[in-house]
């Protein structure tokens, strides 16, 4: 398969997003123009224990084959290593490994790895470039693309962070294989994410795909992570710094954001499952307060179930009123509570002053309807 590039235009921070099959042991040839106008000497590759076994080697050697002095570092897996203290080791094995201003940071890895790599470079020196190599699904058509970086305080998510722009992003298909189904299954929730934000941009609609769009070996999904990826460029072009229009990516977080706190971030809810169930409520608020005719949750859940998502929270689901203490920390500066919603599929709109009761009856319905 050919190799699609999609330009993320930034104006001086304008990158490519490159999608296709075998590009980890590509690097050197992919990124020759990059090599030779950015005069990169040493590059530290920060990867998980999960992800690094399999492909750290491949990467670190197609880099080295550029001439570049690779160093690796491997993080935990999962969300708990997204914390200052581990982005400060990695600053401190930046340091030890040399790196110059005029250096690279590889981040290889999913969300978390792209979080804490994004970070320790942008702060390395006052900042240092970064090319993103995302092996989740999830990865490949949101977290990657868009410079946004960030760790974890106990207090909430993402609460330190910048904003970043790689160098270029590598989104190799073929690693999706190698996920664990729920891992897949938690990206395929914003590629469904993006399908109702734009329908008319999948072509065939993701509904009529069937059951394949669950099969990451299936030669098609290279289009979907085009798709979205060309999705999120657009969206990040005209709104980098997330100050409107960006806003729309929320779709599905309001209730997500809360589902994953309430359930402390242990992984009994994946973001993509959270993010899944928060459609459906954002769906279901949407038509009680009139912004969209009703059916709106219904053809949600039919979607969502296609793709082998989850439309309300498995097991027992927390009670509203710790929910509803989440949601709060969601609310914007005025005060408000503030979700995306949509008038229909491909009309988002952002509603503030959302009446806790309509939550609540939502919240309800919500789980009776499971
Ligand atoms: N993942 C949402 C954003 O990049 O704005």
């Amino acid at each position: 398969m050919e190799v699609e590039k999609i330009s993320v235009e930034l104006g001086e921070r304008s990158y490519e997003v490159l999608v296709g099959a075998s590009l980890l042991g590509r690097a050197d040839r992919l990124l020759t123009d990059l090599l030779l106008s950015r005069g990169w000497k040493r590059v530290s590759l920060i990867t998980d224990k999960n992800v690094g076994p399999r492909y750290s080697g491949t990467v670190a050697g197609s880099l080295s084959r550029a001439d570049l002095e690779v160093t690796v570092a491997s993080v935990e897996a999962g969300e708990k290593s997204k914390n200052g203290r581990t982005a400060m080791a990695l600053v401190d094995f930046m340091a030890r490994s040399l790196l110059a201003r005029s250096d690279l940071v590889v981040a290889l890895g999913g969300g978390v790895v792209g979080d804490l790599a994004g970070f320790a470079a942008s702060v390395y020196k006052r900042g240092i470039d970064v090319l993103h190599v995302p092996t989740t699904l999830m990865a490949q058509v949101d977290s990657s693309i868009g410079g946004k970086t960030g760790v974890n305080l106990e207090h909430g998510k993402n609460l330190v962070g910048t904003f970043h722009q790689p160098v270029a992003v590598l989104c190799d298909v073929e690693v999706l294989a190698t996920l664990a189904p729920r891992e897949y299954a938690s990206g395929l929730a914003e590629v469904a994410k993006y399908s109702f934000l734009m329908p008319d941009v999948f072509s065939p609609s993701i509904e009529s795909r069937g059951e394949f769009i669950r099969d990451p070996r299936h030669p098609q999904i290279a289009q979907v992570v085009m798709t979205c990826a060309w999705i999120k460029s657009q969206v990040v072009a005209a709104d980098e710094r997330d100050k409107g229009p960006r806003v729309v990516l929320n779709y599905g977080h309001t209730l997500g954001h809360a589902l994953e706190a309430a359930a402390e971030y242990e992984g009994s809810c994946t973001h993509g499952e959270a993010v899944s169930i928060g459609m459906v409520f954002a769906a279901q608020v949407a038509e009680k307060l009139g912004v969209a005719s009703s059916g709106l949750a219904e053809r949600h859940r039919r979607v969502l179930r296609k793709m082998g998502l989850p439309v309300r929270p498995a097991g027992p689901a927390p009670d509203f009123d710790k929910v509803a203490g989440h949601l709060a920390q969601d609310k914007k500066s005025k005060g408000d509570l503030t979700m995306v919603l949509l008038e229909e599929e491909g009309s988002p709109v952002v509603r503030g002053d959302i009446d806790l009761d309509v939550l609540a009856g939502c919240y309800a319905r919500l789980l009776e309807a499971g």
